[in-house]
Parts: structure tokens; sequence; C-alpha cells
């Protein structure tokens, strides 16, 4: 009988990238839940976000070309097919612009730029020709500044290279979304705003304040995006940045 439920995942294989991440880990749930078999695409040894969490990981290194590329064909040997690409490996930079290193900077642009342009090339290679869904990791940083008054004077603040890392996802993915299209590839962005993670409890006070829905996010509230993107609810989406924000870009 034909699968009528459009969100449904069911025999497809995906790749999340940063899978043992704090969102990694949620967006591998959310499409395994939806029924696909999902390869958690990580750094060697990267420890995983929930303690105690046992996964097998395929070694990844976004930032490497050949790393990249082993990584694709080690998940097309074991599942023979790659649907579905999670772009989700980044990381954030706190310290003030004032002190930037140049070392630093290049390390935000490598791996949460070129990390999704590496994949998204390798991915879009192994999906041909039946097509697939590709998925980059934005943040509400990539498109509005950060709001210095919730940082207080702790010090610590979103970076300057962070918020640029964060908008070239967001316009790769319009330009993956078109150059890709004729291959059946769709490209989407999620983008998620502030994720409760333990943070100081002024922050925590300062983000929820200045949030519609009134609180920080949690993983768990990305991963129906994820899901959406990926599946054929969505047949007709590509380019989209789809913002899961509580709110916080929308005033
Ligand atoms: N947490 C938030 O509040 C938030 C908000 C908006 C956007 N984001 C974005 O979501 C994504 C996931 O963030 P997170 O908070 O889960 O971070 P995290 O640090 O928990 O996870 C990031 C994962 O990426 C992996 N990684 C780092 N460098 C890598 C590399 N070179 N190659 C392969 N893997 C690498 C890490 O090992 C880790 O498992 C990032 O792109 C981040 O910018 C996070």
């Amino acid at each position: 009988m034909k699968n009528k439920n459009p969100f449904s995942l069911k025999d497809k294989v995906a790749v999340v990238t940063g899978g043992q991440g704090q969102l990694g880990a949620a967006f591998v749930d959310g499409l395994e839940a939806a029924g696909a078999r999902v390869f958690v695409a990580d750094l060697p040894g990267a420890k995983p976000f929930r303690r105690g969490e046992k996964r097998k990981i395929v070694p990844i290194d976004v930032t490497d070309e050949h790393s990249v590329e082993a990584a694709v064909a080690q998940v097309r040997r074991a599942a023979g097919r790659l649907d579905i690409w999670v772009n989700n490996a980044g990381i954030g930079l706190f310290t003030p612009f004032e002190t930037r290193t140049m070392a630093e900077f290049d390390r935000v642009l490598d791996i949460n730029v070129k990390g999704v342009f590496l994949c998204t090339r390798a991915a879009a290679k192994a999906m041909a020709p039946r097509g697939g869904a590709i998925i980059n990791i934005a943040s509400v940083y990539g498109l509005v500044s950060p709001d210095p008054r919730i940082y207080g004077d702790s010090g610590r603040n979103s970076s300057e290279v962070y918020g640029a890392s964060k908008s070239g996802v967001i316009a790769m993915t319009r330009y993956f979304a078109v150059h890709l299209a004729k291959k059946n590839i769709r490209v989407n962005a999620i983008t998620p705003g502030g994720i409760f993670n333990h943070q100081a409890p002024f922050f925590v006070k300062n983000y929820t304040a200045r949030t519609p829905l009134g609180r920080m996010g949690h993983e768990r509230d990305m991963s129906g995006a994820a899901v959406y993107l990926a599946s054929d609810a969505s047949s007709y989406v590509t380019g989209h940045n789809l913002v899961v924000d509580g709110g916080w870009t929308a005033w």
C-alpha cells in the first residue's frame, strides 16, 4: 500500500553532521522517529551531548575535503543510498571583536561556511540521480545582530564572525537551492533561536523576557522543522529559511 503520511521518512537514509551535539542529537532523534536510517557524522572522539549515550559515529571533519568525501562514501557503502543531509556541525564564538585573532575568525568560517560548502557538494553528488534534501542549520544571528543588552556586563556576546558565517549559510542555502533544483535536490535552512543549555540565570531571564513565546528554545523544538524539510511534506519548498525562534526575530 502506498505510504500516505507525507512526513514519513521510511526507507530514507540520512546523515546529521555534528550529530553528537545538542541540536544534532535532536535532529537524529526526529529523523529516526519519522522512519529514516540516520548516520551520526562527527569529529572522531566527539563527546555526546547526552552523557552516556553511545552511538556509532561516521568520522568527519567538515573542514577537510577528503574527510567529507570519505564520510559520504562510507555511508553509501553501508546503506547504498543517500537521501537527506543535515549540515548541523558548527561552532560559536563569544569573545569581543576588539581582540579577535585571525585564527579565531578563520576557524569559525572554516567550520560554519566551508564545512557547509564541502558537505553540500559531496552529498549532492551522492544523491544523484534520485535527488534528496539538504538542510542547513543557520542561526537568528545570521538574520539580526545579537542584542548586547541580554548579555549585560558579562563580557560575553555572540560574535561578528558567527553572524557573518550564519548569514553565509543562509545565502548558500539559496544558491544551492537554485543550482541543485534540476537534480531534484531541495536545499533549505533552519534558523534556530537560542537553545537552553544551563546558561547563566541573568542571561536566561533576559533572553526569555525578549522572546514573544516567553522561553528559550529546547532542542526538541527544532526536530519537527527538520522532518518537514526532509520529507515529501515540503516537496515544493526549496531555498527557504524556516525560522524556529519563539518569535525572537518577529519584532
Ligand atoms: N545551541 C544554540 O543555541 C544554537 C542556536 C542557533 C544555531 N545553532 C547552530 O546549531 C548547530 C548545532 O549547535 P549545538 O548548539 O548543538 O552545538 P554543539 O557544540 O552541541 O554541537 C556541535 C557539534 O559539531 C561538531 N563539530 C564541530 N566542529 C566540527 C568539524 N570540524 N567537523 C565535524 N563536526 C564538528 C562537534 O563535535 C559537536 O558534536 C550549529 O551549527 C550552531 O551554530 C545553535
